[in-house]
C-alpha cells in the first residue's frame, strides 16, 4: 500500500506495511519473516516493551548483549520500525487507527479478550479497513474450552504430542524441543496464512482474519504422523536403535563419539552397497540378511554388527568412504553451533552476515526461502524501544511536534 521507497529489501513483499503488535515470539516471528520478504513492519509495544526485551536466560544462557541489546528480541524482530503506544489511552488507540488505514496486515499475539479491551480486535479494526489481513495468534485456537488460555512453547509442545514425539525410548520424562519449536513453527505458520490472505485480498477483494495456534501448528508440524495415525494407527512408534527393521534406517556411533544417521530407506537398492562399504559381503550370501523378507524381523546381532565396523573409523573418516564409494542416503548428526562452519550453510547462505549499527559484524540466520528475482534479506536490526515513533507519526500520519509533546504529556507514547 505504501511506496515504501525507505523502508524494506526488495523481497517479494515489498510495498506491503505491517502492524506487528506482538510479544515473546511466535507473533514477533512471523511478522519478522514478512519483513525479511520486505515488508515494511511497524512493532508496536507498550510502553514498557515487549517481555522479549526483558528476558535474561534462555535454556540456561544468558541474552543480553553489548549495548542493552538482548539476543531473543534481535532474533525475534529483525527487520521492524518501532514504536510505543500505550492503548490504554483513547489517544494510543487513534494513532495505531490511523495507521491501520494505511495499513495491508495487523498481526497480534495477545491472550483472548486483550484485543477487544483495548480496541484492537478484528470486527473493530475491519471497519476502518474492510481489506485488512488481520493475523492472531494463540494457545489453543479461537474456539473451544481453552481458547481463553495463555500459552507458551512448552505449552504447545506438550498438547499437540511433540514432547512425546521427542522422547527417546526409555527416558522416564517426556522431552522438549530446545529453541521454542512449537512458537517458531506457529510463527512460520502464520507468516503462510497472512501471505495467502494477502494473494486472496487481491484476487478475490477480501480482507479477512486468520488465526493459528500453538496447537495447530504444532500437530501441523507433525502432519504426517498425525495424518497416518488417524487413517492407520500410529505407526510412528520409536525407532528401536539395537533392533531397527531396516539396519540403514538407523544412527550408529563411530570412533570419535559422533554419529551418522542413515535413511537409506529402499532397501534392494542399498543393501548391496551399504554391506560392501562396511566391508559385510557375507551377510548378502545369508537369506536371513540378504533380503527384506530376511531382514523382516529385524536382528539385533546384524545391528551390533554393523555399529562395531561403525567405531572402527571416525565420522569424517566414514564420510569419505561414503562419498567415494556408495550412493547412499545419510547425514552426520550435527548440533547448532555447528552450522556456521558448515559448508553448505555458507555455499547457500543460510546463515549471513549482518552489520548491525550497535553490535558491529554479526551472523544471522537467513530467510529460509531463496527467490531469484526479488530476494528476501535483513536490511535492519530489532528496533530499540519507541526508536521510530516520532518518524512515523509525523512522516506518516501527519502529526506535528506539538502533537508529540502533548501525546508524550499524556503518556500516550514514549
Ligand atoms: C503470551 C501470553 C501467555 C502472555 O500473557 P500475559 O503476559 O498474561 O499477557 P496478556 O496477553 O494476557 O495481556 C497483555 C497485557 O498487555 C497489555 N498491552 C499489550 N500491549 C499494550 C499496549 N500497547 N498498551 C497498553 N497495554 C498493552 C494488555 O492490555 C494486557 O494487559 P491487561 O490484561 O491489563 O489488559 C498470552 O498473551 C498468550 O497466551 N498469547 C497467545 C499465545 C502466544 O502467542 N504466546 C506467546 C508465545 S511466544
Amino acid at each position: 500500500m505504501n511506496d515504501q521507497t525507505q523502508y524494506g529489501s526488495e523481497g517479494p513483499l515489498k510495498g506491503i506495511k505491517v502492524l506487528d503488535w506482538t510479544m515473546w515470539q511466535f507473533g514477533p516471528v512471523s511478522a519478522s519473516m514478512l519483513g525479511d520478504m520486505g515488508a515494511d513492519v511497524i512493532k508496536i509495544e507498550s510502553l514498557d516493551g515487549d517481555i522479549g526485551r526483558a528476558l535474561a536466560r534462555m535454556a540456561g544462557r544468558y541474552t543480553g548483549l553489548a549495548g542493552d541489546r538482548n539476543a531473543y528480541f534481535e532474533t525475534c524482530n529483525r527487520n521492524k520500525r518501532g514504536i510505543a503506544v500505550d492503548l490504554k489511552t483513547e489517544e494510543g488507540r487513534q494513532i495505531v487507527y490511523r495507521l491501520v488505514e494505511q495499513a495491508d496486515v495487523f498481526i497480534e499475539n495477545f491472550r483472548q479478550g486483550v484485543p477487544e479491551r483495548l480496541g484492537m480486535d478484528y470486527e473493530t479494526l475491519k471497519k476502518i479497513n474492510p481489506k485488512l489481513i488481520y493475523g492472531s495468534a494463540s494457545g489453543y485456537g479461537p474456539k473451544g474450552p481453552d481458547s481463553d488460555k495463555p500459552s507458551l512453547d512448552g505449552c504447545g509442545q506438550a498438547r499437540a504430542g511433540l514432547m512425546m514425539s521427542a522422547t527417546p525410548p526409555g527416558a522416564t520424562e517426556p522431552n522438549r524441543v530446545i529453541g521454542a519449536a512449537s512458537d517458531q513453527m506457529g510463527g512460520i505458520t502464520l507468516c503462510l496464512g497472512v501471505v495467502s490472505a494477502l494473494l486472496a485480498r487481491d484476487r478475490q477483494g477480501v480482507g479477512q482474519r486468520v488465526d493459528v495456534s500453538h496447537l495447530s501448528s504444532t500437530m501441523w508440524l507433525q502432519g504426517l504422523a498425525v495424518g497416518m495415525n488417524l487413517l492407520a494407527g500410529n505407526p510412528f512408534g520409536h525407532i528401536d536403535r539395537q533392533n531397527p527393521v531396516n539396519p540403514m534406517v538407523n544412527l550408529y556411533e563411530c570412533e570419535d563419539g559422533r554419529w551418522i544417521q542413515f535413511m537409506s530407506s529402499q532397501f534392494t537398492r542399498y543393501w548391496p552397497q551399504f554391506v560392501e562399504t562396511m566391508g559385510l559381503q557375507e551377510l548378502l550370501d545369508d537369506p536371513s540378511t540378504a533380503n527384506p523378507q530376511g531382514m523382516r524381523a529385524g536382528s539385533p546381532e546384524l545391528t551390533a554388527k554393523i555399529a562395531a565396523r561403525f567405531k572402527q573409523k571416525t565420522a569424517d573418516e566414514w564420510i569419505e568412504v561414503l562419498d567415494t564409494s556408495a550412493d547412499l542416503i545419510y547425514a552426520k548428526v550435527q548440533s547448532i553451533d555447528e552450522l556456521q562452519d558448515d559448508p553448505q550453510v555458507i555455499a547457500n547462505n543460510y546463515i549471513t552476515d549482518f552489520d548491525h549499527p550497535v553490535l558491529g559484524k554479526i551472523q544471522v540466520c537467513n530467510f529460509p526461502v531463496a527467490f531469484s528475482e526479488t530476494p528476501a534479506g535483513i536490511w535492519k536490526e530489532a528496533p530499540e524501544l519507541g526508536q521510530d515513533t516520532e518518524t512515523v507519526l509525523i512522516d506518516e500520519l501527519g502529526y506535528d511536534w506539538d502533537d508529540i509533546q502533548r501525546l508524550q504529556e499524556a503518556n500516550a507514547i514514549l
